[in-house]
């Protein structure tokens, strides 16, 4: 084993400690589902056969979840990020993420929501600690988000938003899936969004997945095509990237209040910088969105495991991470787990 924890070494900087995989990606960042349940039914995510939801048992406890948190965090983890289903739909979230920014070491805490109880849940998320939100808006018209999310709840979402600038919250991205025939002829309005409001629109090229309601490459549109189509309205200019950003391309038009962000997963396979590892609602550790490959860590909290075998589990994960994923390939990618399991 040629790399494992450079963190044990005494002499390591910051900047060298932490977690390194098989391919020399430092893996710094956990995305954690804390529920499969959603508000919602998005035809991009919700499965085609009526889905079981899981056992209250079958979810890990807010103390399983703080355990496994604060061990990875020990090892090198930096950003955690709460996905769902939707996060904000699991009873007293909210003293959840108290206890999770209290954790030593960990200062970066996003949330990524629906936003549909953000107009009743924001002032205590902020109070709590979040700063960071990420809200799924794939239209902005309110027939069309009934059509797409089988409920007719856009003006929430609108509030929700409204409510979390007014608290506070930055940034605040707004997640569209583009869709071809769906919601592709608002790509410009979403772009025009971001030269009045100070919002960065993320544009994530549609990933077929798994058995959702449609799963039809023909609905794929790629960045390159976006970015073409959105020049026509001015010239972008590119941001830098920080160091957290993660895989999206950051665009600015001038003068422009908010940001445009591209999330390619298909053109622009972002594996070889991929820093990530999702922690699914049944408490499985997953090292890459788009692979089967699992630990069961739920089963080794509940036969009393040692922290020290939680930490071996963790490594065993991340040497196991793929290199990349095979999403293009003819039968598709190797991955047949529910988006709201595993964690958008
Ligand atoms: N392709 C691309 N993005 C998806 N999301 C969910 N399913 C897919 C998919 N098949 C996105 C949601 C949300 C985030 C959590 O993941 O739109 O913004
Ligand atoms: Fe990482 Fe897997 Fe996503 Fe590629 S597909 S970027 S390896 S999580």
């Amino acid at each position: 084993m040629n790399t494992i924890i450079n963190k044990m070494n005494n002499n390591a900087t910051d900047e060298q400690a932490g977690l390194t995989d098989l391919f020399s990606r430092t893996i710094s960042y956990l995305r954690v589902s804390v529920t499969d349940q959603c508000n919602l039914r998005c035809i991009y995510c919700t499965p085609k056969a009526i889905d079981e939801k899981l056992a209250c048992a079958d979810l890990l406890s807010y103390e399983e979840l703080l355990r496994i948190i604060r061990i990875a965090v020990s090892m090198g983890i930096k950003k955690v990020r709460l996905t769902g289903g939707e996060p904000l739909v699991r009873r007293d979230i909210v003293s959840f993420i108290r206890n999770l920014t209290a954790i030593p070491g960990l200062d970066d805490i996003r949330l990524t929501t629906n936003g549909i109880l953000l107009p009743q849940l924001a002032g205590q998320l902020y109070e709590a600690g979040i700063r960071k939100l990420n809200i799924s808006l794939d239209t902005l018209r309110p027939e069309r988000y009934l059509q797409i999310t089988g409920k007719d709840y856009f003006f929430r979402v609108w509030q929700g938003i409204e409510s979390a600038r007014e608290i506070g919250f930055s940034p605040i991205k707004i997640n569209v899936v583009l869709l071809r025939g769906i919601n592709d002829d608002e790509l410009l309005d979403f772009a025009r969004l971001s030269m009045t409001e100070n919002l960065q629109i993320r544009f994530i090229e549609f990933m077929p997945m798994g058995d959702a309601v449609i799963q039809a490459k023909e609905r794929y549109f790629s960045s390159e095509e976006m970015i073409a189509r959105i020049e026509t309205l001015g010239t972008l200019h590119r941001v830098e990237a920080r160091n957290m950003d993660g895989p999206a391309r950051i665009y600015r038009f001038e003068g422009a209040s908010g940001s445009l962000g591209f999330i390619s997963p298909i053109s622009h396979q972002f594996c070889d910088r991929c820093n990530r590892l999702r922690l699914t609602s049944e408490g499985r550790l997953r090292s890459c969105l788009l692979s089967d490959q699992e630990t069961d860590i739920r089963k080794i909290l509940r036969s009393s495991g040692t922290d020290e075998e939680i930490r071996e589990a963790i490594v065993e994960t991340i040497l196991n991470k793929p290199k990349g994923h095979a999403l293009l390939e003819e039968d598709g990618a190797n991955c047949h787990g529910r988006m709201s399991r595993i964690g958008g």
